[in-house]
């Protein structure tokens, strides 16, 4: 009876407080809120899957709390549906009042935010998407990804210093596809490549088979293929179908296609594919072997590049809070995040002073079956890439 009336009473109280509350904002240093956005559904859900788990994996290494500040993620599905990206940033800002927004899982979902973030000065985070121009949209703009410039540039030149005359090549018809086609046809006709049949695919839901049978009759020594993360498994699967793989036209390109995340269910028609990128799953550091075990432990399956994407997007926002001892003014933070370095599970990586983009190792590797699973194994390094795609210096 006591006990309720002094519930009752707790309750009444409250309502009045509440009352005299109501219309002034809640204290801005009470939590930290990251918006997340991702495509959690539709064909680009596994990268959004990757980061989101890869962010839950590093708050229990962690905690959630930084600086004194509660870290809280508010996730959001746009499906990489541009519109929704801008529409759910907007009320993230607007509503939630987040200190960051982060994650854009293809290029178009990145730039539609942009404009926002430099509205709102607060940090855009980007922890997926990979076409160079990004960083330039906003300079309230991070990436911990990558970018198509790096890995392609480095994949033409070893192409044509490895005897592949021919090339055919098979991109995603969108931003980072062209990117990725570009670099790539720039540095390997440079040095003598010839291109000898070149297709784009649509980026959502592509059918390959028709585009197979092209890349097959134009005889090349091999191909260079850009397709999203989340789509290599189906690429290869109709590659296998079509019997490219017994007609020697091996795959080559950036390692998207080869994503660590579907690689150990494509089966033998992807050994020795050659490609350049960012991230293994076999990267022999004692920081990668610790990042898979508890990636598999906790999720139940291989960490691709894209988790690996998330992990250091959230540690830049950690580390960007520590330096400013929690506080969460939006240039505060960017300044906090210029020249940051530290080792993550794809080697030692930085955020680039000058574009705000990330400077890092790209590994050269082949598909080899190690104990029965299918790996990229690395075999050259080149270190600290600087993305070379910005169209100002
Ligand atoms: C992009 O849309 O920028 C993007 C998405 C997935 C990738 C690479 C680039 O694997």
């Amino acid at each position: 009876m006591f006990n309720r009336r002094k519930m009752l009473l707790w309750g009444a109280a409250s309502a009045v407080l509440g009352g005299l509350c109501a219309g002034v904002p809640a204290r801005a240093d009470d939590a930290v809120k990251i918006g997340l956005i991702l495509p959690m559904t539709g064909g680009q859900a596994s990268t959004g899957k990757q980061i989101d788990n890869a962010i839950k994996l590093y708050m229990q290494q962690n905690g959630d709390t930084v600086a004194g500040k509660k870290i809280e993620i508010i996730l959001k599905d746009d499906a990489a549906m541009p519109d929704n990206t801008k529409r759910l940033a907007q009320e993230l800002i607007v509503n939630d009042k987040v200190n960051f927004i982060a994650g854009f899982g293809v290029t178009p979902a990145a730039l539609a935010a942009a404009p926002l973030a430099t509205q709102a000065k607060i940090p855009e985070v980007v922890m997926a998407a990979g076409t160079s121009i990004i960083t330039e949209r906003s300079p309230y703009i991070v990436r911990t990804s990558f970018t198509l410039a790096q890995s392609s540039t480095i994949i033409g030149d070893w192409a044509v210093k490895n005897g592949i005359k021919k090339v055919a090549t098979l991109t995603s018809d969108y931003a980072p596809g062209n990117d990725a086609l570009t670099f790539f046809k720039q540095h390997f006709t440079a040095g003598g490549g010839e291109i000898v049949e070149e297709v784009k695919v649509p980026l959502a839901n592509p059918d390959f088979a028709p585009f197979l049978q092209r890349m097959k009759d134009s005889k090349p020594d091999a191909m260079f293929v850009f397709v999203p993360a989340g789509q290599g498994g189906n690429f290869m699967k109709q590659y296998a179908e079509r019997g490219l793989d017994k007609s020697g036209i091996k795959v080559i390109g950036p390692g998207d296609v080869m994503d660590d995340d579907l690689l150990n269910n494509m089966g033998d028609a992807a050994l020795g594919a050659v490609t350049a990128h960012l991230y293994s799953a076999a990267h022999p550091s004692q920081v990668n072997k610790d990042f898979v075990a508890a990636y598999k432990k906790a999720f139940g399956n291989r960490p691709g590049f894209m988790a690996v994407s998330g992990y250091d997007g959230i540690h830049l926002i950690y580390e960007a809070l520590k330096k400013t001892n929690g506080a969460t003014d939006g240039d505060k933070l960017i300044e906090a995040m210029k020249g940051m370095k530290w080792e993550s599970p794809r080697g030692p990586i930085s955020i680039d002073p000058e574009t705000r983009d990330i400077v890092q190792n790209i590994y050269i590797r082949k598909v080899e079956k190690v104990d029965g699973e299918l790996y990229n194994v690395e075999f050259a390094t080149f270190e600290a890439v600087k993305d070379s795609g910005k169209t100002k210096k």
